[in-house]
């Protein structure tokens, strides 16, 4: 089984990496992993002539390649910073891009800031579920508590402890959609 880990942050220096990387330490080793980075996807604004949910052929070879990589997971965690009490625009990119490809996806979002990405998390978890992902919850990592402006994580037990339990709920529901 595959689970993604997206980093939503385009940024040289994002601390993104850095709490991808917190995350991946924590994902049971049985899983296959594809850490998607945003920033080398490089979506353009969406540019196809139709609406995805309208189920037309994509036209573009970028639609098709991030269909792809989508349709091949079987769980998704999002990581995202909070870009002015929301989503940075790369991850509102991205899910606009498909829609199909989300429907029943076990979805689990990682926000962060400095109030623990509260903003980006509200907005990720709503927009998800507005395309028909499964939520199955969040976790948030503030800055001066868990993490620091360099990227440096000092997370706070209750905070590892979220992680571990979303990633459990991932696999569990992840492993009932391949059993059928
Ligand atoms: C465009 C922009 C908007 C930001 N807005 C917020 C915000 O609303 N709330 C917040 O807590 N931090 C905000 N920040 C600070 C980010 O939390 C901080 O820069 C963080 O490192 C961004 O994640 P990244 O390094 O992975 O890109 C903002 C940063 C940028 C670049």
């Amino acid at each position: 089984m595959k689970l993604g880990i997206l980093i939503a942050s385009a940024r040289p220096n994002r601390v993104g990496s850095h709490v991808a990387q917190w995350v991946t330490e924590h994902v049971d080793p049985a899983w296959d992993l594809d850490l998607i980075d945003l920033g080398a996807v490089s979506l353009p604004n969406f540019d196809e002539a139709f609406s995805p949910k309208q189920g037309e052929p994509y036209a573009h070879d970028h639609t098709l390649t991030w269909s792809d990589r989508v349709s091949a997971l079987d769980a998704l965690v999002i990581v995202t910073p909070e870009y002015n009490g929301s989503i940075p625009g790369s991850l509102k990119t991205a899910v606009d891009y498909l829609h199909r490809e989300w429907a029943e996806l076990p979805v689990a979002v990682v926000g962060y800031g400095w109030g623990a990405g509260s903003g980006a998390i509200a907005e990720a978890e709503r927009l998800l579920r507005f395309v028909g992902a499964d939520v199955r919850g969040s976790v948030g990592l503030a800055f001066r508590q868990d993490l620091d402006v360099s990227g440096d994580l000092t997370v706070r037990p209750e905070q590892t402890g979220a992680l571990g339990a979303l990633l459990r709920s991932l696999e569990s529901v992840a492993v009932a959609a391949r059993q059928g």
